[in-house]
């Protein structure tokens, strides 16, 4: 439902539910005031109700590639023979305005446990700044390095969307124009119980969830950000998520190879990182025949820790959900009724609802409720000729998933710190070591200094770095 159509009445919701198996939506009408008797009217009308039984179906029905189906795929590597030409490439393609910028930012966060969107997360060793400001860091650093403003598309959710917004207002856009920054939410389906009703959060309000990153594309679309991008020549858009601090978000190799690989149609690629161990628990690229990212959980045993005769893992391009994205082709996969071509996916979760037979609200013990959402990276099945870009992880890849332990803020922290010490060193830049040979010092540096070593080739630190300190460069 747009914001322009007329909400249908109170017969005319109970016709609709009673003819999709819905009516427990309205068990409640006669206790709610009249605001929220118009809120829940207007909810329900958004839902995707005539839908939900062949979403539900799609979901339960997706088949997972057979190991006999599945082949490794041939990543291109960082020092390609003919990088600096792809780089060439890459860089030209940002000079003239055809690149902008797109996180994701509607996730619940729920590992982290954050109070606040993750983006507003204190994330770098020795500044804390917040994830959100790392990313407006690294796009000012390239937008002085190429002389190009660059648009930043960022999704939020409609839980964090206010929150995000006030975030970036009280930052003031973090030093960047204002224009060049574009929130908008991503859509939202029901939570269903798992005999296929839609459970009610509150007496007056159907319980929904996020559409998953993959809803992102309909969201560009729906929001408008679609049209705008390509009346400014946009022509593709550098997608990543929140909680990498390590994302290098404009890289022109991997935009260079995405548009002039002699294999590739310049519709979607993506960078992987090499599995550290088999049992490492990350997607892996594979074709089965055509490209797609099999996840951890549905890799059968004899492909996640297939070996080659030289003893490497042959299915070890794990994805790191960084992608370049053609606009024309996002265009293409939106053009369908239901906002989007990619499947749906359902993940068996709690939901607390409030019971339709008695009012009680339920906080349930076992998984109770089907949530649905779609995956960006299903969008690669449909790409044609998509490649992948493997990268460095330390480079490329600190994730903040977890309060502690493994993808935690900690061992991001020290992956960030890794990478700045290595810059450094390879700069020529003493940094001082414990007898181990691990640095004896915290050090992070400012995407607006450096964005790699050559730039502190260029500009080194005025002071030498301190044994034991902490030292934002
Ligand atoms: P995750 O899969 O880590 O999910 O998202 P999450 O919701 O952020 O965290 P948990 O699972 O509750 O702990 C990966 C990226 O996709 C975005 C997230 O914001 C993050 O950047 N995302 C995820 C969305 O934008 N929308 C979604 O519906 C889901």
């Amino acid at each position: 439902m747009r914001n322009t159509d007329a909400v249908p009445t109170l017969a005319e919701t109970r016709q609709r539910l009673e003819r999709t198996g819905q009516p427990q939506l309205l068990a409640f009408w006669e206790s709610l005031d009249e605001v929220r008797r118009g809120e829940l009217l207007v909810s329900i009308a958004r839902l995707p109700l005539e839908h939900l039984p062949a979403m539900l179906a799609q979901a339960a029905g997706l088949a997972k590639p057979s190991a006999a189906d599945i082949r490794p795929v041939r990543p291109y590597m960082r020092d390609h023979p003919e990088a600096d030409r792809y780089r060439g490439i890459g860089e030209d393609l940002v000079r003239r305005g055809r690149v902008a910028a797109f996180l994701v930012a509607g996730g619940q966060g729920t590992r982290l446990g954050w109070r606040g969107p993750k983006g507003t997360f204190p994330a770098t060793p020795v500044a804390g700044k917040p994830l959100f400001r790392v990313f407006a860091e690294q796009l000012m650093a390239a937008e002085r390095r190429w002389g190009v403003r660059i648009p930043w598309f960022v999704m939020t959710s409609e839980a964090n969307h206010g929150d995000t917004e006030r975030f970036f207002e009280d930052n003031r856009w973090f030093g960047r124009p204002r224009a060049d920054t574009m929130l908008f939410p991503q859509g939202m389906v029901p939570s269903v119980s798992l005999d296929g009703r839609v459970l009610l959060e509150h007496a007056w309000l159907p319980a929904l969830n996020p559409d998953g990153h993959g809803g992102a594309l309909k969201a560009l679309r729906s929001a408008g950000a679609l049209d705008h991008m390509q009346s400014c020549g946009i022509e593709h858009l550098c997608y990543f998520q929140v909680d990498n601090p390590n994302v290098r978000v404009i890289d022109p190799l991997f935009l260079g190879l995405h548009v002039a690989a002699p294999d590739s149609s310049a519709e979607m690629s993506s960078k992987s990182v090499l599995k550290r161990d088999v049992t490492e628990k990350v997607g892996v690229f594979v074709k089965a025949p055509r490209l797609t990212v099999l996840e951890y959980s549905d890799a059968p045993r004899e492909i996640s820790e297939a070996r080659d005769a030289s003893g490497a893992i042959t299915y070890g391009e794990g994805s790191i959900a960084i992608h370049v994205i053609g606009t024309e082709f996002i265009r293409k996969l939106t053009d369908h009724p239901l906002g989007s071509v990619l499947p749906w996916h359902r993940a068996i979760k709690k939901v607390p609802f409030v019971d339709p037979a008695t009012g009680t609200r339920i906080e349930p013990a076992e998984p109770n409720a089907i949530k649905l959402e779609s995956f960006v990276f299903d969008a690669l099945h449909e790409a044609e000729g998509p490649i992948v870009l493997r990268t460095d992880r330390v480079e490329e890849f600190a994730p903040i998933k977890n309060a502690t332990g493994e993808d935690s803020p900690a061992t991001s922290k020290a992956i960030q710190c890794e990478r700045a010490v290595r810059w450094l060193r390879e700069a020529g830049i003493a940094v001082p070591l414990h007898a181990n040979g691990q640095p004896d010092c915290v050090v992070e540096i400012s995407p607006l200094t450096a964005t790699g070593p050559e730039d502190l080739r260029a500009n080194p630190p005025t002071k030498p770095i301190a044994r034991g300190s902490e030292t934002l460069i």
